[in-house]
């Protein structure tokens, strides 16, 4: 299977999971506004049967609300990386202007960890390890020196071409009626996004009985 993989979704299915996102609260934190636990809801559900996987497979990930793009990231657990599945499913786009979305080539060996380049925020995440600076080979797999060009880098992404270097990688878009999978150890990041915005998705991780991919 080659990752990113891009499956079309009835858009009935994002209207019920809009539903969800309105009809629950949930915990806000500096960066975004979520919604976890989301096996309990039949419209996460439904989505993961849709796709042909088994909902009792659903290990975690949320739903959010972001006015930033994301850092780079992965999201699997560092112990078993290769069973872990990520799905992301976009919910609301309320702009024109295509959004993108982008999978690294890169696999991390560190396990969840977030890469927040020379930023001068202070930012803590839950679960991932956060790394200030830049992405070294001891972080990722297949590691590249600029491995981003800067019309890769004009085009897709937020934050200065420095912040990505180690990085390789593809865009895909990011629009409601489209889901996204890829490992969930895979290195991936929100596209640009317009100034003043912000968009709603849901992320599911799976963990399969068999590996997503070899390491
Ligand atoms: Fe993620």
């Amino acid at each position: 299977m080659q990752y990113p993989q891009l499956i079309d979704i009835p858009m009935e299915f994002v209207t019920d999971l809009k539903q969800t996102f309105e009809s629950t609260s949930g915990h806000i934190s500096e960066t975004m506004d979520k919604r976890t636990d989301i096996q309990k809801y039949d419209s996460v559900t439904n989505v993961v049967k849709h796709l042909g996987y088994n909902p009792t497979h659903i290990q975690g990930d949320n739903f959010y609300r972001h006015p930033h793009p994301y850092f780079p990231h992965s999201d699997a657990p560092k112990d078993d990386p290769e069973y872990h599945l990520h799905i992301v499913v976009p919910i609301i786009k309320p702009y024109p202007d295509t959004q993108y979305f982008v999978v690294f080539d890169q696999m991390s060996k560190i396990g969840r960890a977030t890469y927040i380049g020379f930023t001068t925020y202070d930012l803590n995440f839950e679960a991932n390890k956060t790394i200030r600076g830049d992405i070294t080979s001891d972080y990722i797999t297949e590691h590249v020196d600029d491995g981003i060009d800067s019309d890769f880098h004009e085009k897709y992404l937020p934050y200065p071409i420095e912040w990505y270097n180690g990085l390789s990688g593809q865009a895909v878009e990011w629009k409601p009626g489209s889901a996204i999978i890829f490992p969930s150890n895979r290195v991936h990041c929100t596209g640009i996004m317009p100034p003043d915005t912000e968009k709603i998705g849901v992320s599911i991780r799976l963990k399969l009985n068999t590996p997503v991919y070899e390491l």
